[in-house]
């Protein structure tokens, strides 16, 4: 087995990856959220039909990127969970109709462990340490995860109510910063004062977040502003840093806590909140100070790409797994449950 396919399409980007055991050797991402701006979040049926538009095209480029002829191709792995259903059935057949032709196995992998494996994407030759604490921060996902060892994986905690990257998006629209609204508030908050706006950070017991009473919060102080007429650019780059310290403090307390209750000696933060420069910087003063190991993906593959899925298809496939040509998509799929048809 050399050469395996990645293939993702379960929201908003379409990505296709050709790895060489664990080296990258192309990861093309095809980014939807020019289409979806228009509409403030991401609409299902249009997202599926821009995967069945690209996916083709993006196909080919990553194996001219790759150097290699699609006959070349010995195993692929697709995203068939969670996600938007639409959005995954695309890949999916695309990956079982490959599979079938080439007469390669193929896999399904779920969505949250191709994030976990996004930390080790860039060192190819080194062990992924186990056990390690990893924090899965997306649009769609907040969760704290303990990875005992390839496939071990149990969820300690996660978000009661938004996603931190679904919080970020949510008050992006309140102060009407486009879509997705998480690189925005990044660039602004750099301008603004963190300490200008004392939002709550929620006080939740155990390994969970909630993000909420935040967005409340800071939807309230906008209101507050806007009948005084003093909803400037200085008042909304100050919003924007505050409300971002409250996430950051919230993630980075409850993450460095738990690989301490753990044990764990490394911990990885994952997904697309994970690119927020903010939240890179104190974690890793954080950690420095916790005597953690801390691995952060480059930015990206901290976002939706195929190579993280493809990794963690290698580890499966690997260990001798092979899906069947009736495996389904499933939206909601806890990380860890592998009862699913094989
Ligand atoms: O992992 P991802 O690409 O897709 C999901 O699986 O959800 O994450 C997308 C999320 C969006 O909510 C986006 O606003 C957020 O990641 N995001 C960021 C940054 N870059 C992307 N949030 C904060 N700061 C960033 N720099
Ligand atoms: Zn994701």
């Amino acid at each position: 087995m050399r050469y395996i396919l990645g293939i993702e399409t379960s929201c908003d980007e379409t990505s296709v990856a050709v790895l060489e055991g664990r080296a990258t050797h192309a990861s093309i991402v095809a980014s939807q959220a020019d289409l979806h701006a228009q509409w403030g979040g991401v609409v299902p049926e249009a997202a599926a039909r821009q995967h069945v538009e690209r996916l083709h095209p993006i196909l080919q480029q990553a194996l001219d990127t790759a150097g290699i002829e699609l006959r070349q191709i010995d195993a692929i792995a697709v995203t068939n969970r969670p996600g938007l259903i639409g959005a995954l059935v695309v890949g999916l057949a695309a990956a079982k109709s490959l599979a079938f032709a080439l007469r390669v196995p193929f896999v399904g992998v779920n969505h949250l462990e191709g994030h976990l494996y996004s930390a080790f994407l860039t060192e190819p030759d080194s062990d992924i340490p186990f056990p390690h604490l990893a924090l899965i921060v997306s649009g769609g996902h907040t969760e704290l995860v303990l990875a005992r060892g390839h496939g071990d994986y149990q969820l300690l905690g996660h978000t009661l109510d938004d996603a931190a990257g679904e919080a970020f998006d949510k008050t992006a629209r309140l102060l009407q910063l486009g879509y997705p609204g998480g690189p925005e508030i990044d660039r602004r908050a750099r301008q603004g004062d963190p300490n200008a706006f004392r939002f709550p950070r929620a006080q939740v017991a155990g390994w969970r977040f909630s993000f909420s009473g935040l967005k409340t919060a800071v939807r309230r102080e906008v209101e507050r502003l806007q009948a005084q007429g003093a909803l400037n650019a200085q008042a909304v780059d100050d919003l924007c840093a505050s409300f971002q310290q409250a996430v950051v403090d919230a993630l980075i307390e409850k993450a460095v806590s738990a690989a301490r209750a753990y044990g764990a000696p490394t911990l990885t933060v994952v997904g697309g909140v994970a690119a927020n420069s903010a939240l890179q910087a104190q974690m890793r003063t954080a950690c420095q100070r916790a005597g953690l190991n801390l691995k952060i993906p480059p930015p990206n593959y901290c976002t939706d790409n195929a190579a993280m899925i493809a990794l963690a298809g290698y580890f499966r496939l690997l260990a001798g797994e092979r899906a069947a040509y009736d495996l389904d998509a499933y939206a909601n799929a806890p990380l860890g449950d592998d009862s699913r048809p094989q």
